[in-house]
């Protein structure tokens, strides 16, 4: 057989195409910040804003007009403490939004991300014992407690990006014994110690004040640790897993796919969209390289994607199909 036969015209590469995009696969990042009337570039992010909760009354609507279904909401407010009490307030800024989008009604799924550092004083994603070691147990108790908060807010699906070990297991039985037995947990399950997380922790204020986040999330040259990361979530009840980011870690989403009977997420993170985004701008890539990144990541596996491009697909989607 000559490959180049099914290559000839448009139609008849149409017709063997593999993979295509669609936006039931999308899910939108938006960040969320206390007081009113706000939507603010986030400078390090191009086209994506800080948006306050009575913007989302405008915001909603335009978001649905770009043909977004799904949104992950992360909170950045102006006091943070030891306890990360911002991150479970019954009135916190991402139990607000959720209540507000929910109210709006125009059929908008809302995940939420569950973590400590954009709420905790010293930026960590977990609390630590007096000698600096990982409290694994006033951790997860204290993550559980901001899960069940979004599911009482109206949530319809949190994601734990908090990589601390047990913290599936945890939450599932605190959601399940509240009465949210109906909420799935998308979990952060191969999240990588990555260097293209620089623009989000300006967006959402939480990089570290001391160290890193090596101590829980994983060696980027490490693969078969991933697959254990995935296979404990899996144990424990995660719904769906999440790689992250994406296009670095394309051959971890693949195995993870064909080892896991699960839905598989990748989060194409604030430094690939930054990249992608300034190339696209300054001429040095075609836009369609945009399409092309999201077909990689589905083609590798990924069955929903979070994305920073998500506005502009339903346009790149017209214009290059
Ligand atoms: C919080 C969190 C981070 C991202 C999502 N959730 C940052 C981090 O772990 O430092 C990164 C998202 C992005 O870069 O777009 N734990």
């Amino acid at each position: 057989m000559k490959p180049t036969r099914l290559r000839g015209n448009q139609l008849i590469r149409d017709l063997v195409k593999e993979v295509a995009i669609s936006m039931n696969d999308i899910v939108y990042p938006l960040f969320m910040v206390e007081g009113t009337g706000i939507r603010e570039e986030i400078s390090s992010l191009k086209d994506q804003y800080h948006l306050s909760v009575d913007a989302l009354e405008k915001e909603i609507p335009f978001l649905k007009e770009k043909g977004i279904k799904y949104l992950i909401l992360f909170g950045s407010p102006n006091e943070k403490d030891a306890e990360a009490t911002p991150a479970y307030a019954k009135d916190g800024i991402v139990q607000q939004a959720i209540r507000k989008i929910k109210s709006l009604d125009m059929g908008m799924y809302v995940i939420t991300d569950v973590c400590l550092c954009q709420y905790k004083s010293d930026g960590h994603c977990c609390k630590f014992h007096p000698d600096g070691t990982i409290d694994l147990e006033a951790s997860l108790e204290l993550l559980s407690k901001v899960a069940l908060s979004h599911a009482e807010a109206g949530a319809d699906m949190v994601a734990p990006s908090d990589m601390m070990d047990g913290r599936i297991g945890n939450m599932r039985e605190t959601l399940d014994e509240n009465g949210f037995g109906h909420v799935p947990i998308m979990s952060y399950s191969a999240k990588y110690a990555s260097n293209y997380y620089g623009p989000f922790r300006e967006a959402a204020n939480s990089a570290p004040a001391f160290g890193d986040r090596r101590a829980y999330q994983m060696d980027y040259a490490n693969r078969e640790e991933a697959m254990r990361e995935m296979e404990l979530d899996v144990m424990e009840g995660a719904d769906i897993l999440m790689v992250k980011p994406a296009m670095p870690y394309l051959d971890i989403l693949r195995t993870g796919k064909d080892t896991f009977n699960l839905p598989m997420a990748a989060y194409q993170v604030s430094g690939e969209y930054a990249m992608l985004r300034l190339a696209v701008d300054q001429g040095i890539v075609d836009e369609k390289a945009i399409l092309e990144s999201l077909i990689a990541i589905k083609r590798s596996g990924a069955d929903i994607i979070i994305t920073y491009f998500a506005k502009e697909i339903v346009r790149l989607l017209e214009v290059y199909n």
